[in-house]
C-alpha cells in the first residue's frame, strides 16, 4: 500500500502564498513516487490550489466542513462546496476543532456521514490528550471516539478511509510520540475498524501517525507495521522541507 503524507497547513497561506509554495513544490513531484501526497490549504486557497494542482497527481483536501448540504449555517462550508472547488480529502475532527470549537463526537460522526454521501475522504483525527495518556485512558479514549465516528457504517463506506492518530500532546510541541505507542495506538484503530467496518475496509484502511513529525524522525513511523503515511502541520509549511520530509519516508521505506 502506498505511504500518505498530507500537509495540514491550518490557519497558514494567503492566496499568493500558497501559488508560491505550490509552484516551487510541484518541482520536486517526480520524486515523490509510491507516496501519496495530499495539500490541505485554508478553504479560501482551495480554488487556486486546485487550478496549480491539476494534473500534478498531488491531491487537494480540506481542514473541514459543514455536515449539511446548504442552509441557514453562517460561516459553513458544505461538503457540496467542497466537491465544487475539486476537493478529493476532508480532514474531520482535528483536536483544534474538538478543542477550541467545541466539535463533539455527535458533530464529528455527522461530518464523516456526510463526507461518505458526497464521496469525500474523510481523514478522521482521533488522539489522548496528556492528562488521559497519564491517567492511564488513552485506549479508551481512542476506542470512544473511533466508534462513536464509525459503528453502524458499515455498507456505507468504500474501501477509502484514513485515521489519523494524533496524541494531542505531540501536536505542534516538538514531543512527538514513541514508536511503539504510535503503534499499539495504530493497531488498536485497526482493530476497531475490523470490528465497525469488516475486513474489507480494514484493507484498504491508511493510518497515519500525526504530531511533531519532521524530516528527521518520519521514517520512524512509516516503516511501523500499522502506520501508512503522516498527517504534517508545522513541518508542511516550507516547500523545500515538506518535499524532503516526503523523500525520506520513501528512503525509510525503501523506495
Ligand atoms: P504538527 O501538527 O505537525 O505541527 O505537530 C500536526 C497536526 O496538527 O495535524
Amino acid at each position: 500500500m502506498d505511504l500518505m503524507i498530507a500537509a495540514n497547513w491550518k490557519m497558514h497561506k494567503t492566496i499568493a502564498e500558497t501559488e508560491a509554495f505550490l509552484i516551487e513544490f510541484k518541482k520536486f513531484a517526480g520524486r515523490f513516487s509510491g507516496v501519496e501526497v495530499l495539500i490541505c490549504p485554508p478553504y479560501t486557497a482551495l480554488a487556486a490550489a486546485h487550478k496549480l494542482l491539476d494534473g500534478s497527481g498531488i491531491k487537494l483536501g480540506a481542514q473541514n466542513m459543514f455536515f449539511a448540504d446548504h442552509g441557514a449555517y453562517t460561516g459553513e462550508i458544505s461538503p457540496v462546496m467542497l466537491k465544487d472547488l475539486g476537493v478529493e480529502y476532508v480532514i474531520i475532527g482535528h483536536s483544534e476543532r474538538r478543542r477550541l470549537f467545541g466539535e463533539d463526537e455527535m458533530l464529528i460522526r455527522q461530518k464523516v456521514e456526510a463526507a461518505l454521501l458526497y464521496r469525500l475522504k474523510p481523514i478522521l483525527c482521533v488522539g489522548e490528550t496528556e492528562s488521559e495518556r497519564e491517567r492511564g485512558f488513552t485506549d479508551a479514549v481512542l476506542k470512544k471516539q473511533l466508534y462513536s465516528a464509525l459503528e453502524g457504517l458499515r455498507g456505507k463506506l468504500s474501501s477509502d478511509l484514513v485515521i489519523a492518530y494524533e496524541p494531542v500532546w505531540a501536536i505542534g510541541t516538538g514531543r512527538a510520540a514513541l514508536p511503539a505507542d504510535a503503534e499499539s495506538a495504530a493497531s488498536l484503530v485497526c482493530q476497531v475498524v475490523q470490528e465497525c467496518l469488516g475486513t474489507q475496509v480494514l484493507q484498504g484502511l491508511r493510518v497515519q501517525y500525526g504530531g511533531s513529525v519532521k524530516a528527521d524522525n518520519i521514517g520512524e513511523f512509516t516503516t511501523l507495521p500499522s502506520i501508512h503515511g503522516a498527517l504534517v502541520g508545522g513541518a508542511s509549511l516550507e516547500a523545500a522541507a515538506f518535499a524532503g520530509l516526503i523523500m525520506a519516508a520513501r528512503e525509510a521505506a525503501g523506495h
